[in-house]
């Protein structure tokens, strides 16, 4: 399903608003976005038809709410669940190798894209400005295709585009991430890497380029095993890549060697700005679009943001994969605040403390949770998406021998409360209080003696 046929279907169920007076993408649109977004259960998605200065248009918080995440994907979250403990499920391997043989799905080479025209520059392009101490402009959801330049398999990710000249961009991904990966094996032979991103494209991508996947998962095959839609190729005109043929606009280019360049400050779910300096710097080689393109974006910031649906769904692919590969562990809940934070709380069988330490040594590995920066871990004999029951139960064990330092940040293992002495009441009496009657008198009030 292309971005348009997604949109139409929300102009069908009236989830779309349409902006006909002019608008500007430096700190206007964002702002609408975010009024939008806190109006009423997620707002509407909205769509920008007059964008100051150029001609293309914006489409905007297209996944404001779980239900329109779920449309996204053409599935109610039961079957998700279901569609995700298949594929986890579907071999004899560990989670993260199912999975990827699971989203092995060939995809479909086709030679003629729908973005045919020529015509736009990287300044005629309306990247947003969201808050006001941003200096650069950002496409917030362009989704970074590049290939692993030894094992030849893609990686598509989302990270920030900032614009930072007429032909450069800066992308902000992490270390450690897909497309760092790549990079770095390019950058050892000396070689360029070849990267293009998608504007637009089916929008389940969105989910699978932000998706937790593991490295070597497709998440062209990903997208496709959840939603049954084939995802069809096309053949850049500049680098060696194949990518999405009915994206609206695609930009095509290469990281040079070494080539770093500064971005920011951007205004971050931290509630901060963030500069970073040592981005990569994307040299554009060529762009092409549809007639009259749709550009989507999301609005970053402080929570609370559209993104928060990205994120948990995440929680739940994360879920999934622990419960299968760690027998012991019984459930997990990122919370909403900290979900882009690598937080998460996980609830756990109680188990003889050796058997603990085994499995905080194995959630520390990349697969996992290696790159959190802070989990609690917590018997399974209260609700922890109760988030004030397991910070109290978090709180209440706390001590250093209990906190564990990591690379990245810190694990605090609560667990082993011993059941014996847990403070609860004795049945008997409760029973005794809900059957006895307890004569009460207002009579007896006015004439108390105090
Ligand atoms: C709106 C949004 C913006 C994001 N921006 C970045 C970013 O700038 N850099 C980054 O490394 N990850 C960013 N992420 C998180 C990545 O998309 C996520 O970690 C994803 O799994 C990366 O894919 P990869 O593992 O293939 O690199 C963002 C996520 C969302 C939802």
């Amino acid at each position: 399903m292309a971005l348009r046929a997604y949109l139409r279907r929300l102009l069908i169920s009236n989830e779309l608003k349409v902006i006909m007076t002019e608008v500007d993408c430096d700190l206007e649109i964002a702002a609408i976005c975010r009024d939008e977004f806190s109006s009423f259960s997620g707002g509407n998605a909205v769509i920008f038809e007059a964008v100051k200065g150029t001609s293309v248009r914006i489409s905007a918080n297209l996944f404001g709410s779980k239900e329109r995440l779920l449309k996204m994907l053409e599935v109610d979250e039961e079957g998700l669940v279901t569609l995700i403990r298949k594929m986890i499920r579907s071999g004899t391997d560990d989670a993260a190798t199912n999975l990827t043989n699971a989203c092995r799905i060939p995809s479909i080479e086709c030679t003629e894209p729908e973005y045919k025209y020529q015509e736009l520059t990287l300044k005629g392009i309306p990247a947003l400005r969201s808050w006001p101490q941003e200096k650069d402009r950002y496409l917030t959801l362009a989704l970074t295709h590049s290939v692993s330049p030894a094992s030849g398999l893609c990686n598509l990710g989302l990270y920030r585009a900032a614009v930072v000249g007429d032909q450069e961009i800066a992308l902000n991904f992490a270390p450690g991430s897909g497309a760092d990966d790549h990079l770095q094996m390019a950058e050892a032979r000396g070689e360029s890497l070849p990267v293009a991103l998608i504007l637009g494209a089916d929008p389940a991508l969105f989910w699978a380029a932000a998706a937790p996947l593991p490295t070597g998962c497709s998440e062209y095959g990903f997208a496709e095993a959840i939603t049954g839609r084939p995802v069809t190729l096309s053949s850049c005109l500049t680098q060696p890549l194949s990518v999405p043929a009915n994206a609206e606009i695609l930009i095509e280019g290469e990281l040079r060697p070494g080539e770093r360049v500064s971005e920011g400050p951007f205004g971050n779910h931290t509630g901060q700005y963030v500069t970073r300096v040592d981005c990569p710097l994307m040299r554009i080689t060529a762009i092409r679009h549809r007639a009259q393109p749709i550009l989507p974006i999301t609005v970053v910031g402080p929570p609370p943001c559209e993104n928060i649906h990205l994120a948990k769904f995440n929680e739940l692919l994360l879920r999934e994969m622990l419960i299968f590969d760690f027998p012991r562990i019984t459930d997990l809940v990122m919370p909403e605040m900290t979900a882009f934070h690598g937080v998460a709380v996980i609830a756990i069988r109680q188990d003889s403390v050796a058997d603990v330490a085994d499995l905080i040594q194995r959630l520390r590995q990349p697969t996992y949770l290696g790159r959190s920066r802070l989990l609690v871990l917590v018997d399974d004999d209260i609700n922890i998406h109760d988030l004030e029951l397991s910070w109290w139960r978090a709180v209440n064990l706390v001590s250093p021998e209990r906190v564990i330092k990591t690379d990245k940040g810190f694990i605090i293992n609560a667990t082993g409360i011993n059941r014996n002495r847990l403070v609860t009441a004795d049945q008997a009496t409760t029973a005794l209080i809900r059957n006895r009657h307890y004569q009460v008198s207002s009579e007896a009030l006015e004439n108390l003696k105090l």
